[in-house]
């Protein structure tokens, strides 16, 4: 039987239109403009009003999703959502944005692998592609981190944003898809990234309130040197799977972390920056968002052109990794 191979037809993103500047932090928090940019390249970050919430959020970037793959909701198979800031514990996201999307009874699952999570939800649906299971597969990568952190703190606030990005995959008979990925996960060093609070280890309480253990932590240094050390051996290894070689791929499309971690990674890599995509300026930490949120804002500039060979490389809390060769459409 003919191999069925994954097309990525349509894409959307989402950010929400309040922005907020490091000048803005420097008023509430004993910070600067320059320490961010210094140590971070973040100039400014999008955040979500009162009225939005991750599944809005999410549902807007499918919509677009939708309409460039021109096909209705109702037509979907499956939808993958991955996030780690949900509306709610339960219900499952996917499934709020499932009914959202009016596409009814279509199965949905919530992805948490932090940071990976697109990239792990990716790879996910092109197994369903790939073995004939499903058909139209929504993938959607959502974060609304700047409820998760306490904002009068410096250290872990100033780093994140808010935004939504979302792909539709399909069949296709044509060469194309998903040609190497690696997933990985390594626990012994997950409290690196973590909520300390607010799950079955330490339940809500008056004490965690006052202490703020319910707000994202973060041990920057140990989660650097971490992203550091996973990029090039896990781009090397997709590469591997691929059968291809750096000189084959076009753009490589990293999760947006820190300008640093970037700069480092090329330098190691030996690949000229002008051959990474990066908006972390204007985006900040996007966690599950920042890969799709950069695919469809270079695809919509021009600057990435479907046909091109990518590489996406992720890494963030677990801690995990993942990164994958992609076409998303046949030359
Ligand atoms: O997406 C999930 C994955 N996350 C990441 O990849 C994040 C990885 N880590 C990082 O990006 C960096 O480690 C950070 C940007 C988080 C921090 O940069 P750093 O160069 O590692 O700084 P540091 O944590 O070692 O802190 C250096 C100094 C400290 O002061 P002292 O102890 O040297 O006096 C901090 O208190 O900078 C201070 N500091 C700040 N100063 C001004 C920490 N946060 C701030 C701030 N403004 N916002």
């Amino acid at each position: 039987m003919a191999k069925t191979y994954g097309k990525i037809t349509g894409w959307g993103a989402y950010a929400p239109p309040r922005i907020i500047t490091n000048h803005e932090l420097e008023a509430t928090l004993d910070t600067s403009h320059d320490w961010i940019v210094q140590r971070t390249g973040i100039h400014a970050r999008h955040v979500a009003d009162a009225n939005e919430t991750t599944s809005t959020m999410a549902v807007k970037a499918s919509w677009s999703a939708l309409a460039k793959a021109g096909i209705p909701s109702t037509e979907l198979d499956l939808i993958l959502v991955a996030t780690s800031s949900p509306d709610y514990f339960t219900p499952p996201v996917s499934s709020m944005v499932q009914s959202m999307l009016g596409a009814h009874d279509v199965p949905a699952m919530t992805i948490v692998t932090g940071c990976t999570g697109f990239v792990y939800a990716l790879v996910t649906a092109y197994q369903f592609i790939e073995t004939g299971a499903y058909r139209n597969i929504l993938v959607v990568g959502v974060e609304l981190l700047s409820r998760f952190v306490n904002w009068e703190e410096r250290s872990v606030s100033v780093l994140f944003g808010d935004a939504a990005g979302a792909v539709v995959v399909q069949p296709s008979d044509e060469p194309c898809g998903l040609e190497g990925y690696v997933l990985g996960s390594d626990g012994t060093n997950g409290q690196a990234i973590i909520m300390p609070a607010g799950g079955s280890a330490r339940p809500f309480s008056e004490d965690v309130l006052q202490e703020g253990s319910h707000y994202l932590q973060m041990n920057g240094r140990e989660v650097f040197k971490f992203a550091t050390r996973v990029i090039g051996p896990s781009c090397d290894e997709a590469l591997r799977l691929a059968g291809k070689s750096m000189a084959d791929v076009d753009w490589i499309i990293p999760h947006q972390a820190n300008l640093r971690i970037i700069q480092a990674a090329a330098k190691d890599m030996d690949i000229p920056l002008d051959r990474w995509i990066v908006n972390i300026d204007q985006y900040a930490n996007t966690s599950a968002a920042s890969i799709p949120l950069a695919l469809a804002e270079s695809l919509e500039s021009g600057r990435v052109k479907p046909t091109d060979t990518l590489l996406l490389v992720s890494f963030g809390a677990g801690m995990t990794w993942a990164s994958a060769v992609l076409q998303m459409q046949p030359n």
